[in-house]
């Protein structure tokens, strides 16, 4: 209804069309850092010559979800094309290779998990390959499981896994983070969607919210998760696999239009204790129609990158941190934000989802981050995609489906409408 309306609506798939037409898909083949990786052609070789030592072991015990780890590398054979590959969870060898499923030669012979990053060994280290000492700064997030740090010789084609550091651990690795705000299907609801390491079975999922400085109440929260068996193909089946956690939604109802909430993700544990994250704060939409400024931010194809420097071999989209810190500078600025697709780029490298999450936190825990699917995250041969391509990297939608919510009959298509003061705004995407 209404001019406003309609412009909307016409200006996101304009936006759309012209992010895909602008980046076009030439440089999507095989530019996932992480594919630059031979994984499944690695070989062991650990050379007792070689150590490699990450410090501090024990992360988060201020309730930090991110944080710096050194680590210090010593090689008595070091070449200038030596890597650090850091693996989650920590012990990743072939004891711990998953059933096959799948194309069984994508994933021997001995080891079955793409690494999470990685950076090489002479990064800001210029002499390592003559003195083999090398010591790097790399960042970690919270997700559910143990790090280390592994030593490669061979360079990303043939490499050889030299050696392997100590675990890293946060102190809580099943904690509750990075929650992302969507509208629910009505103007006065929101929903709060987070990733945690607890299974409905563990504990109880809820929010803790209110309106600022007033009382607290508690939302039950729903969880989900799926398995290797419900991606379409290699690698998000095979080494790009990782467990992606459980992810909740609790809907938020009854709010007042433009009140201040705040709220704090919780799990009720067996034996009666909690687990919490940190406190945030939204505020609830205009009433639809009322008189109101609305401050709309719509763009597609952002992907990742990573503050420490890692996975620059093809320097992936380091321009997506520089998005996200301007949006994070305006935030007062801004009421929504509309990610028409092409979210996260991680092509069937599941623990990419968690980096994602854990960039625009900021963003998706304060104002609602609306989602649509693109071909990264939908496109997969044979399985009723628009284009028959194998861009989502084997995820075939389901990683976006799980990962953020939208107000849509069927979340497996995303095509929904939802209002916002003086607008409805219809959110598709035609690629998909
Ligand atoms: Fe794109």
């Amino acid at each position: 209804m209404g001019f406003s309306r309609i412009l909307v609506a016409l200006l996101a798939m304009i936006i759309g069309a012209v992010a895909v037409a602008g980046t076009g898909d030439s440089e999507y083949y095989g530019a996932q850092p992480l594919a630059k990786l031979a994984m499944h052609k690695a070989s062991i070789a650990i050379d007792g010559k070689a150590q490699v030592r990450a410090t501090p072991e024990l992360l988060g015990l201020k309730g930090e979800d991110i944080e710096f780890v050194k680590v210090e590398l010593q090689n008595a054979n070091p070449t200038s094309d030596d890597w650090i590959g850091v693996f989650s969870p920590s012990k990743f060898n072939s004891s711990t290779c998953p059933e096959a499923v799948g194309d069984i030669k994508d994933q021997l012979p001995l080891i079955c998990t793409a690494p999470i990053k990685y950076q090489f060994a002479n990064y800001s280290n210029a002499d390592y390959a003559k003195t083999g000492n090398a010591s790097l700064m790399l960042q970690l997030i919270n997700q559910r499981a143990d790090f280390s740090f592994a030593l490669f010789s061979g360079g990303f084609q043939n490499p050889k896994l030299v050696a392997v550091s100590n675990a890293v651990s946060f102190s809580n690795p099943k904690a509750p983070v990075y929650p992302r705000l969507a509208h629910g299907k009505s103007w006065d609801e929101m929903t709060i969607t987070w990733t945690s390491g607890y299974n409905i079975n563990e504990a109880f999922p809820f929010v803790e919210w209110g309106p600022e400085g007033g009382p607290q109440t508690r939302s039950s929260a729903g969880t989900l998760t799926f398995s290797r068996n419900s991606m379409c193909g290699a690698p998000a089946r095979t080494f790009g696999w990782r467990h992606p956690g459980y992810i909740h939604t609790s809907l938020l109802k009854d709010l007042w239009p433009n009140a201040i909430y705040t709220y704090k993700l919780g799990h009720q544990l067996l034996d009666g204790t909690y687990a919490w994250s940190k406190k945030y704060s939204f505020k609830a939409s205009p009433y639809p129609g009322q008189d109101s400024l609305q401050r709309v931010i719509i763009f597609g194809d952002m992907g990742k990158a990573e503050r420490d420097g890692s996975n620059e071999y093809s320097n992936y989209q380091p321009g997506s941190l520089n998005t996200t810190d301007q949006l994070i500078k305006d935030l007062n600025n801004i009421d929504i934000v509309f990610h028409i697709g092409d979210i996260t780029y991680a092509n069937g490298y599941i623990s990419q989802w968690d980096q994602f999450t854990s960039q625009i936190e900021p963003i998706a825990s304060t104002v609602p981050y609306m989602i649509a699917s693109g071909n990264h995250e939908r496109d997969w041969h044979g399985t009723g995609s628009f284009y028959d391509t194998d861009d989502s990297g084997g995820e075939c939608g389901v990683l976006a489906e799980t990962m953020f919510y939208v107000p849509a009959e069927n979340r497996a298509k995303f095509w929904y409408s939802t209002d916002f003061g003086m607008f409805r705004v219809l959110h598709c995407r035609y690629r998909t």
